[in-house]
């Protein structure tokens, strides 16, 4: 499991709460579910068997009913919470065996939080708490300074610096507390139902900000959320939790497509409304499209100035014929002069504009090309990747909230 590009490993991780949870670890173990550990000896459950991976610079969204035991997990991440059994491993490093001068290191440098109820200190300044991580960790005077004030920029509450917590609105509040993790400047953030919180409208505006924010500061992001609209949107890959345990791991549109059981399926029984949505209606116009009867180092060149990885190819006539990766052309440039039409795929997920949302889902999930929209004449109309799916998926969840 630990591969390259793995930040964060958690192997059989488990948590009951009570006076002495090891005594019943082994019972625990055994296969009981929470509710008979509670019944037989009145101790919580809270996790069971939890094993995952969060890979570099990725969102790992983990959702769930209230009680499934999200928060415990996030919280076992930076040890604020040890666990009753298993390891967490970050950077190859088991923090589970830290000793505290390595701990309050690995916390002031590593890793930073953003708590649902902002945690703010209340008779401090704004700048004061975004400053709190760096103050501790001893930083002082310019640099400490112009550290805070970028991270409050970044968060769009420049002059507000001398302002107390109670002076804000609530979303503000939680700028600040964002703010405050991301001048610690940490590879990992975690972030804990951190807008659920705020009404509906400014919480989208958060998250919008957010996945900007994200785009200019790579980060390893674990955020819990109950919504899964949030969710949808925000990560790369969503794990669901209930009663302690993890049920499904996936990228969002597989656990939408292929939910693991009846609860996950609950959790995303309203997507199904994508039966009304049309494939024509969310395409997009594809930024590169390659004639086929080009050379491989113009399609090379072509992609590159226009930023994108994959490109579809068409015929004199303007028909479909193929796809090609940047990294294929790449390659085939390698063996020497090339016709496109010689090196492209020629087997491409297709799909007509009139096709339910519901009924390509699966068909994007399964494909590491994007998802080509044709007429009945082969004419390339629109593409489709995982992205422009999962922005349909999350506005049609947004407004059937609205709207029930
Ligand atoms: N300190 C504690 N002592 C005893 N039981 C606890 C403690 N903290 C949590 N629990 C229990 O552990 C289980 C998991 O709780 P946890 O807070 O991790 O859930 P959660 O998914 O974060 O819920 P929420 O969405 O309400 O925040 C729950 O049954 C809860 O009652
Ligand atoms: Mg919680």
């Amino acid at each position: 499991m630990s591969e390259a590009s793995s930040k964060i490993v958690c192997q059989d991780l488990w948590k009951i709460y009570g006076r002495n949870p090891k005594s019943v670890l082994d019972m625990a173990s055994s296969g009981l579910s929470k509710q008979e550990v509670l019944e037989q000896t009145g101790y919580v459950l809270a996790m069971k068997n939890v094993s995952l991976e969060v890979r570099e610079n990725e969102i790992f969204v983990v959702m769930g009913l209230s009680g499934s035991g999200k928060s415990t997990l996030i919280r076992c991440l930076n040890r604020l919470i040890d666990p009753t059994r298993g390891r967490v491993t970050i950077d190859g490093v088991d923090i589970v065996k830290m000793k505290t001068h390595q701990l309050r290191e690995f916390r002031r440098h590593k890793i930073s939080m953003v708590f649902q109820n902002f945690g703010l200190l209340p008779h401090r300044s704004v700048e004061d708490n975004v400053a709190f991580g760096l103050a501790v960790r001893g930083e002082k005077g310019k640099q400490r300074d112009e550290k805070v004030m970028l991270a409050i920029e970044m968060v769009g509450l420049k002059g507000w610096e001398k302002s107390r917590p109670h002076e804000l609105s609530g979303g503000m509040q939680q700028r600040v507390g964002l703010a405050r993790a991301l001048a610690a400047d940490t590879d990992i953030l975690l972030m804990d139902e951190p807008f659920s919180a705020l009404d509906p409208l400014i919480r989208r505006q958060m998250q919008d900000e957010f996945l900007k924010l994200r785009d200019t500061v790579k980060k390893t992001v674990v955020f819990v959320t109950h919504d899964l609209p949030e969710a949808l949107k925000l990560g790369d890959r969503i794990a669901i939790m209930k009663d302690g345990e993890i049920v499904q791991i996936g990228a969002p549109e597989e656990v939408v497509a292929e939910p693991a059981d009846d609860y996950v399926s609950e959790f995303v029984k309203d997507v199904p409304r994508l039966k009304v949505f049309s494939a024509g209606a969310i395409m997009e116009k594809p930024a590169v499209v390659l004639w086929d009867n080009f050379d491989v180092e113009t399609a090379i060149k072509e992609m590159s100035v226009n930023q994108v990885t994959v490109s579809f190819t068409t015929n004199s006539r303007g028909q479909l014929t193929g796809v090609i990766t940047l990294k294929e052309a790449i390659d085939a440039a390698k063996r020497g002069p090339a016709r496109l039409g010689d090196i492209i795929r020629q087997k491409i997920p297709t799909t007509s504009p009139d096709s339910s949302l519901e009924g390509i889902t699966q068909l994007v999930a399964n494909s590491d090309v994007p998802v080509a929209v044709i007429d009945e004449n082969d004419y390339l109309l629109g593409v489709i990747t995982r992205r422009t799916l999962l922005r349909a998926m999350e506005a049609v969840q947004a407004e059937s909230e609205t709207s029930s």
